[in-house]
């Protein structure tokens, strides 16, 4: 292998934010110039809760038109969909018996997803997420995964499957470093700066790629922040500091230049202007986007292409580890 490989992906569950497009589609764009990137909507994992048919096709275009839009350019790097490529669910079927109970137990966000509904009816899809998404990883010897900081220990888990395989089998997998974004890896919730943006907030918490220019001033101007008065870069202030964040990476400036900038202004001045920041960052994605959405057959191509270019590796990982195993073939 020349370059190093990495591999992530985002699920097609319905909205893609701010904090997505910042903290991590953005960084992929510059991943892709650097490594031989595969960038994965992974419906597989968005079915482990409930969706509605219709909608989960409309995400997954919306996803993939979110990914093209942003940049991502389908000739460096390989963009698709996980169910196209059955390697995924296979190779996880034998990563299952490999990972053991109590470590997925462990997983916090397991923990968390599966206290929020009835843990008894919990999908067992649920508990073993993220042995598919290790599967995800291993399939492509990807040895760079950019996750936020909430991924990090599936991202651990993956490295452990690997090694145990490794030693059980002989050498098959490349054991993955998970890259966590510095800034922007966590924009926080508009409305409750202690939480990370999260589409399964209100619609006031967050910024989805798609809001038209009107919704994005009004949340904007609603954000929660306190009650001081000057515009610093202050963790202690996290409202105003998640605004500045936001300020600071869609304008490439520095916290002194936008300190700087906003002297003797109060917040009012400052949510206004990050308001239309804001907006005309997103203006000309959300062109892409709309460009994409009317133009099906074009993704269905691009897709098809990139599960093709995918299939081709998992496949050759997925046929070692069987062979691996003492599977005849
Ligand atoms: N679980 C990841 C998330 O929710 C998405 C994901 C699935 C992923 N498979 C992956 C990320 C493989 C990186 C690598 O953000």
């Amino acid at each position: 292998m020349t370059k190093q490989r990495a591999f992530s992906g985002i699920q097609p569950s319905g909205v893609i934010h701010l904090g997505n497009y910042l903290g991590a589609i953005l960084p992929w764009v510059r991943i892709q110039n650097k490594y031989e990137s595969i960038f994965c909507v992974v419906d597989l994992h968005a079915i482990t809760i409930p969706q509605d048919p219709k909608e989960l096709t409309e995400s997954t275009y919306l996803t993939t038109a979110i990914y093209l839009a942003s940049g991502i350019d389908p000739k460096k790097s390989i963009i698709f969909v996980q169910s196209q490529v059955p390697a995924h669910a296979e190779l996880a079927w034998l990563l299952n018996t490999i990972a053991h109970m109590g470590e997925l137990s462990r997983m916090t966000q397991f923990k968390d997803k599966s206290q929020k509904g009835n843990a008894e009816n919990t999908s067992v899809g649920l508990f073993d997420y993220p042995v598919l998404m290790a599967s995800d990883i291993l399939l492509y010897q990807a040895g760079i995964v950019p996750v936020g900081e909430d991924q990090k220990q599936h991202v651990e888990l993956a490295r452990n499957l690997a090694e145990r395989f490794n030693n059980r089998f002989g050498k098959t997998f490349i054991i993955p470093n998970p890259v966590i974004g510095k800034t922007g890896a966590r924009i926080m919730s508009l409305d409750n700066p202690s939480r990370k943006m999260s589409k399964s907030d209100s619609a006031g918490s967050y910024i989805a790629l798609t809001d038209s220019p009107e919704i994005i001033r009004k949340k904007i101007m609603r954000a929660v922040t306190d009650s001081g008065s000057t515009i610093k870069f202050d963790p202690k202030r996290e409202g105003l500091f998640n605004l500045l964040t936001i300020y600071q990476m869609l304008s490439g400036k520095t916290e002194s230049q936008i300190e700087k900038h906003f002297a003797g202004k109060g917040y009012g001045d400052f949510k206004k202007e990050l308001a239309e920041l804001v907006v005309t960052s997103l203006a000309p994605i959300q062109k892409k986007i709309d460009y994409y959405m009317k133009n099906r057959r074009l993704l269905d191509r691009i897709l098809k292409t990139g599960a093709t270019k995918a299939s081709r590796i998992a496949n050759s990982t997925l046929t070692e580890a069987k062979k691996k195993i003492g599977f005849v073939s």
